[in-house]
């Protein structure tokens, strides 16, 4: 059945709902052995500096580009935005292009960035880097990155960079959990179509059984569900069909035949009585499919057009 088909969909597309929204990792976040990790509180409206290198300026973001501007870093635009560079001689050294894809490397955080300045002792390589964010309660504030190796060990070649980070954002945030986050995304979505059910309940309630004061309470039915489900499909139809979407099929085209000029009215006198038949009526449905076969009838029948000439109307 094609309601019961649909009440099946609807359930799906919640559920899908409910689990996508959650499931679907953040950037700059994690899940990993059921904990919940958020590095995005390190990202910093001032880039985080440090001297490294024997006093060369080291520039860093956490999630986002760095706000320093680069000068002479040989990275175009389109290649994304800066992680981080380090102010030498001859230009900026990007070493690579923000990343916000956590990974969780030996019971570590790690941020890797590629892409960043062409390397000046090797050809076609590209300035890169990871970060490993190590989870200490006692730095309370972001706490800052430290440089551990680099290579080449050359200050003024090095191209690949790694530093640690010790901070209290790098350990798990337990009331996130995957399985909590998924009830509460379930919860709130289950809340948002009954407030949806509720409304349209009232509203057919009102406006299509007419029903009036305590009445229009909205009833938890299986039955009544599936009225509102009909009654929303043929409505969304509907619409559909008067942008154009479907192409004329459906119910609609038995009214737009009694509404325009194809149908032709045999008499005057019948035009009258049909539409002052109507006024009283409002809904036209029902009485639709009938008056569309009068013409053909009173064309079929011979006697029919007798009565015409004589000015008599046939109902
Ligand atoms: C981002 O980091 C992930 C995990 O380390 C890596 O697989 C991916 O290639 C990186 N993407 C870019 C554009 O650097």
């Amino acid at each position: 059945m094609v309601l019961q088909r649909l009440g099946h969909l609807l359930l799906a597309t919640l559920l899908t709902l409910a689990i996508s929204a959650y499931a679907d990792d953040q950037p700059c976040t994690l899940h990993h052995g059921g904990n919940f990790y958020d590095l995005s509180p390190l990202k910093a409206r001032k880039d985080y500096e440090l001297d490294i290198e024997g006093g060369r300026k080291f520039y860093l973001n956490v999630c986002r580009g760095i706000t320093t501007d680069p000068w002479n870093a040989g990275v175009s635009e389109g290649d994304g935005d800066i992680a981080g560079l380090i102010r030498r001689d001859h230009g900026d050294f990007a070493i690579g292009i923000v990343n916000t894809t956590l990974e969780m490397v030996e019971g570590g955080l790690m941020i890797r960035q590629f892409n960043g300045s062409p390397c000046k002792s090797m050809d076609n390589v590209r300035g890169s880097s990871s970060i490993r964010f190590i989870c200490d309660t006692s730095v309370f504030a972001a706490g800052k990155p430290a440089l551990i190796d680099k290579f080449p060990q050359n200050t003024d070649e090095a191209c690949h960079y790694e530093f640690e980070w010790k901070t209290h954002f790098a350990c798990p945030t337990g009331e996130r959990g995957f399985l909590s986050g998924l009830l509460v995304s379930c919860i709130i979505t289950a809340m948002i179509f009954l407030m949806l059910y509720t409304v349209a309940s009232t509203l057919y309630n009102r406006f299509v059984l007419r029903l009036s004061g305590p009445q229009l309470m909205p009833k938890f039915t299986l039955q009544h569900a599936y009225e509102l489900l009909d009654v929303s499909y043929e409505l969304v139809h509907s619409l559909l069909d008067r942008f154009g979407v479907t192409s004329g099929s459906w119910r609609s085209r038995g009214r737009r035949d009694l509404n325009t000029a194809s149908h032709h009215w045999v008499s005057r006198e019948e035009e009258r009585t049909v539409f002052a038949s109507d006024s009283p009526e409002p809904d036209l449905e029902d009485a639709a499919p009938e008056r569309e076969l009068e013409p053909l009838n009173t064309q079929q029948d011979p006697e029919s057009d007798h009565d015409e000439a004589d000015g008599t109307v046939r109902l």
